[in-house]
């Protein structure tokens, strides 16, 4: 496969990347057939999935608005993914010119489009980082630079904890940002769950999929994403179903938004 003049040499093209799936349900164009044909099969397998993701943009976009309403002008966006309509550093400014925005992604296209789109924006920056590890990915000159620790940051990771399984302490990563941070501070995730015994028809079956060529999917139960609010005094209306935390007009509550097989919610760090 002739490899695009975007694509960095060290990516395998053969093999699907989570950014890069993310970016073809989104309607974006840095994706590979690997990618595609991946993608394809999981909706071919949970058809829900192509709207499922349109609607954690859509969570993304209002828990941004959300926190610049509130005064936050500092955003660390872990898990960032490959620029699309409607990032985060656009949305924040829509209320706050000055907001100062860190975008942090392990995938080498992802970063690659970052920097080609962002390069010259004084009030942005694209790191590429693990964000498993809080104090590499703070103490990083890009975040030292950007982003001002003494004052309250949003850190967000939405539609990332997922990938990171139990074995990997997600709380204690979390911990590891949340420890470095002011009150006032804010943490906004969504990720993909159920309750139990309410699994969506083809759940097990697209979780096979994703451990088979990608990742594991560790999908949680609402109890378990609120305890990664630990430290935190979670926003009205708590974690919620995605689609359900302040949705702003009827296209965001979609049918069955009381069933959507994802949790989001937003919590202020406490004194
Ligand atoms: C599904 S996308 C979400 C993008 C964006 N946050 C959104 O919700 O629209 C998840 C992103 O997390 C990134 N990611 C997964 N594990 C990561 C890690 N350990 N460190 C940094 N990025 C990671 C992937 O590369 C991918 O771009």
């Amino acid at each position: 496969m002739a490899r695009p003049d975007w694509a960095p040499n060290e990516i395998d093209l053969e093999r699907p990347s989570i950014a890069r799936v993310y970016d073809y349900w989104l309607g974006g164009a840095h994706n590979f057939a690997a990618d595609r044909a991946l993608a394809n099969q999981a909706v071919g397998i949970m058809p829900s999935l192509k709207s499922a993701i349109m609607t954690n943009r859509a969570f993304l976009r209002r828990a941004v608005r959300f926190l610049a309403g509130a005064g936050v002008r500092q955003f660390l966006d872990l898990g960032s993914g490959i620029p699309t309509v409607g990032n985060v550093h656009e949305v924040a400014r829509q209320a706050a010119p000055e907001s100062r925005v860190v975008y942090v992604d392990l995938d080498p296209v992802a970063v690659a489009h970052s920097r080609a789109l962002l390069s010259g924006d004084p009030l942005v920056t694209v790191l590429q980082a693990d964000i498993r590890h809080p104090a590499d990915v703070l103490d990083s000159p890009e975040v030292r630079d950007q982003l001002n620790l003494d004052e309250p940051v949003a850190v967000l990771m939405v539609a990332l904890l997922h990938f990171v399984p139990d074995s990997e302490n997600p709380a204690g990563i979390i911990a590891g940002y949340r420890d470095r941070m002011v009150p006032g501070s804010y943490l906004a995730l969504s990720q993909l769950g159920t309750e139990p015994g309410e699994e969506p028809e083809g759940w097990q079956r697209y979780r096979d999929l994703y451990a088979a060529s990608v990742t594991p999917l560790s999908s949680r139960h609402r109890i378990e994403v609120e305890a990664f609010f630990d430290g935190y005094e979670l926003v009205e209306p708590g974690v919620a179903r995605m689609p359900l935390w302040h949705p702003e007009s009827p296209d965001d509550l979609e049918p069955d938004a009381d069933r959507f097989p994802g949790f989001a919610g937003v919590g202020r760090l406490r004194s």
